[in-house]
């Protein structure tokens, strides 16, 4: 088992890593408290998959708990959820020092952390996260919202978890296109400049990675994630760099309500238009979109725009990081060397609306 540090001022905590290591690692969630009730919040897809398994440890360890069972998929990040889950918390007569666990994927990590975050002003919580882009992304780093009808994770806060546990034997289950999924936002973290992630990327079309293979990778991601968060837990400045992809990439969900492409599709394909815009700026050179597109294309993951790039800009203004009608993308001045780049939308459009025309005129 690795364990890794996350170092923030009175909330650090770690992220164990490792192959079958949930029932070694989850006393760590109970050390020094005397109170061994627990909430478990997860999916029914993953509860049918491995919940006896939790349930089996939890109760190993003489803890007491209920787990609320959500939907699986994007839909249960909502307000309604949140409150589903406040009133199961009350009436399981959880208090102040009883942890909330998240065992799921990054709608779960996100959404019950975010209960956790509100709960008598704050529980702790542990993030138990059974898909390869929680493990790499969304579970570390204290990020926790719901969505409005009005766009992504426009409600959350910034909310430390007490201890990540990724066990990569969970991730054996996982369909490939939610592995596929991961290893979007795992290209994504070689773009920005990750260190050591591309010979584990560089692999035979399609093959799938082994869990050694996996664990190594899950470890990469978490230590530059890590280095991210510690140098900017509120994303302000330098961690806006993980985003890279994911401006096109909200527009992309949003576009299709959500249906059509899970996150990691979304963000490869964010990841294509945002290096086509830093092309078509004269930032970007072409052979670093080759490379985004190479090992998005080795992971067999499609990047392929299914809408004008025009068709989104306008779905962009209301994520996150647009500001006083500006954007803000994240771009990339060669492979691995990311940077913010602010950008009137009007401006945006042209240069798409312009290329699409030359586009239309050389066929
Ligand atoms: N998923 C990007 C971040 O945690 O900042």
């Amino acid at each position: 088992m690795i364990t890794l540090n996350i170092r923030l001022p009175g909330r650090s905590y770690p992220i164990q890593i490792g192959d079958g290591i949930l029932e070694r690692a989850l006393p760590e969630l109970f050390c020094g408290r005397p109170a061994k009730k627990a909430a478990v919040v997860s999916d029914e897809t993953v509860w049918s998959l491995h919940g006896a398994r939790l349930e089996a440890a939890l109760r190993g360890h003489g803890v007491d708990f209920a787990a609320t069972i959500l939907p699986a998929g994007e839909a249960s990040k909502s307000l309604n959820a949140f409150e589903r889950l406040l009133r199961a918390f009350a009436r399981q007569g959880l208090h102040r020092n009883d942890p909330v666990i998240a065992f799921g994927g990054g709608v779960v990590g996100d959404l019950a952390g975010f209960a956790a975050s509100a709960f008598m002003r704050g529980v702790p919580f542990a993030q138990i996260p059974t898909t390869l882009l929680a493990q790499v992304d969304s579970s570390v780093g204290g990020k926790v919202a719901v969505n409005l009808p009005e766009g992504k994770n426009l409600v959350g806060s910034f909310y430390q978890p007490a201890l990540v546990i990724a066990d990569t034997g969970l991730l054996a289950s996982l369909p490939r296109r939610e592995l596929n999924a991961g290893l979007a936002e795992v290209v994504k973290y070689a773009a920005i400049g990750c260190d050591g992630l591309l010979p584990l990327l560089e692999t035979k079309a399609g093959e799938t990675p082994g869990p050694d293979r996996l664990a190594r990778i899950v470890e990469l991601c978490c230590v530059c994630k890590a280095g991210y968060v510690e140098r900017d837990e509120r994303d302000t400045g330098d961690r806006m760099m993980l985003n890279f992809g994911h401006t096109f990439g909200h527009a992309v969900e949003k576009y299709f309500q959500f249906e059509r492409y899970n996150h990691g599709e979304a963000v490869a394909i964010g990841m294509a238009l945002a290096a086509r815009a830093g092309l078509l700026l004269g930032l970007t050179p072409r052979e670093t979109l080759t490379q985004i597109t190479d090992l998005l294309d080795a992971a067999g993951i499609s990047d392929a725009a299914p809408c004008s790039p025009t068709e989104l800009i306008p779905l962009m203004l209301g994520d996150k990081k647009s500001g006083e009608g500006e954007l803000t993308l994240i771009l990339l001045r060669a492979f691995g060397a990311p940077f913010a780049h602010k950008i009137r939308p009007e401006r945006l459009l042209a240069l798409f609306a312009d290329a699409d025309m030359r586009e239309r005129v050389k066929v």
